[in-house]
């Protein structure tokens, strides 16, 4: 169904709401997510963005319920990621000469994914076209943000910024707009996006929005790839992406661990309660692991200051959840955090020098050589936790 953005722009896409796991299995959606296709109606006829490839047929009829598909002038694809190209090889079936605007590394991920030779038509930063009424579509090649082939496209008069994956976020809402929906539930899930998807680039995301922002375009919606459109005070989010994308983090620790028979969760807990007896102010969050969301993590780890991780010792190494974990951590290039390890063990022991090498080589500056524990934990060790504890909140 179409919905009405602002003047004749209508949002055209798909709301999700069964959606579980994005990117495979790598991310998961717990509150859905939406694919945002948006159709301009002014002397020309513009589609920006179609959806997912499991609904290009419905989008496609959906599409054509609202316009003859062959007045559609241009298509702009501002990312060549399934979800958000999916729907072109049905609509091209449809209009297979309509030109489709998009860079020149998103002619080579649309080739690499559909072999199709449709009539591409390369764009760079500043490139322009007119699109009637005195209405122009501005390009911005958003380069590595998070694909080689992502841009944005603007709007002038109606100052709108087709931002694609930019300053999206994976929410399913019938609610298009971001003053209409739960703000704790929009910026979780703003966040989430960030640290799991955006913080390896930080440093293109910083060059980037400070390029965005010196081009002193007039914005007064952002109308993002995924979830709600930025209708009211839009800077808001490219203010919180200046700040998270600055190495950002609070007054947090999180202990991640796996355990086996609960010794090392034992010493979680007691860790846990080591660093809030010294520092009343730090905000302490343990995850057992395979009993949590990984991604949900991930964002924990982005707001923390520091990561204490375990696991017992198994096979003279550490259970394979957290190794996962800790290669999940080394992926998102995590700057300015620091780390420390323990676990219990029963004769070998080496899952706590196998931890500080693993964070270390995870970007973690490792700040103490460790706690390990001989069995199960009983009063003296437990003492030792605390202790230990007490020593990582002093660091
Ligand atoms: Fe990079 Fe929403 O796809």
């Amino acid at each position: 169904m179409k919905k009405q953005v602002k003047s004749n722009v209508s949002w055209v896409g798909k709301v999700d709401w069964e959606l579980l796991k994005f990117h495979g299995d790598e991310y998961s959606t717990n509150k859905g997510s939406s694919y945002n296709s948006y159709l301009i109606q002014e002397e020309k006829t513009v589609l920006i963005d179609t959806v997912w490839a499991p609904f290009a047929e419905e989008y496609v009829e959906n599409l054509s319920k609202e316009i003859d598909l062959n007045k559609i002038d241009y298509i702009i694809a501002n990312h060549g990621e399934v979800d958000h190209s999916g729907g072109l090889p049905a609509l091209m079936k449809r209009i297979p000469e309509t030109p489709i605007y998009c860079t020149a590394n998103a002619v080579n991920s649309l080739k690499g994914q559909y072999h199709q030779d449709w009539n591409f038509n390369v764009v760079k930063t500043g490139d322009k076209i007119d699109i009637g009424n005195g209405k122009e579509l501005i390009f911005v090649e958003m380069t590595m943000l998070h694909w080689p082939d992502s841009m944005a496209t603007y709007l002038t008069q109606d100052n709108i910024l087709f931002s694609n994956d930019a300053f999206g976020q994976h929410l399913a809402t019938e609610r298009l707009f971001n003053d209409l929906v739960d703000q704790c539930e929009l910026f979780e899930e703003c966040i989430k996006y960030f640290a799991n998807i955006l913080t390896p680039f930080n440093p293109i995301l910083r060059n980037k929005l400070d390029e965005v922002i010196a081009l002193n375009l007039p914005i007064d919606i952002i109308a993002t790839g995924h979830g709600v459109i930025w209708r009211d005070n839009p800077m808001q989010i490219v203010e919180k992406y200046l700040e998270w994308a600055n190495d950002y983090q609070e007054n947090q620790i999180t202990i991640i661990y796996d355990t086996m028979w609960n010794g090392t969760k034992v010493l979680a807990e007691k860790i846990a309660e080591g660093i809030v007896s010294t520092d009343s102010d730090v905000n302490v969050k343990l995850f057992n692991l395979p009993k949590s969301d990984e991604n949900d993590i991930i964002t924990e780890v982005f707001k923390s200051k520091a990561v204490i991780i375990g696991s017992p010792t198994v096979g003279n190494s550490i259970l394979h959840s957290v190794a996962g974990f800790v290669q999940l951590m080394k992926s998102m290039r995590f700057k300015n955090k620091k780390a420390a390890a323990f676990g219990c063990y029963g004769w070998s022991g080496e899952a706590v020098k196998v931890l500080n090498d693993l964070m270390k080589d995870a970007g973690f500056e490792v700040i103490d050589e460790g706690l390990r524990n001989q069995w199960n934990p009983e009063e003296k060790s437990i003492e030792e936790a605390i202790k230990f504890g007490e020593k990582i909140a002093k660091i």
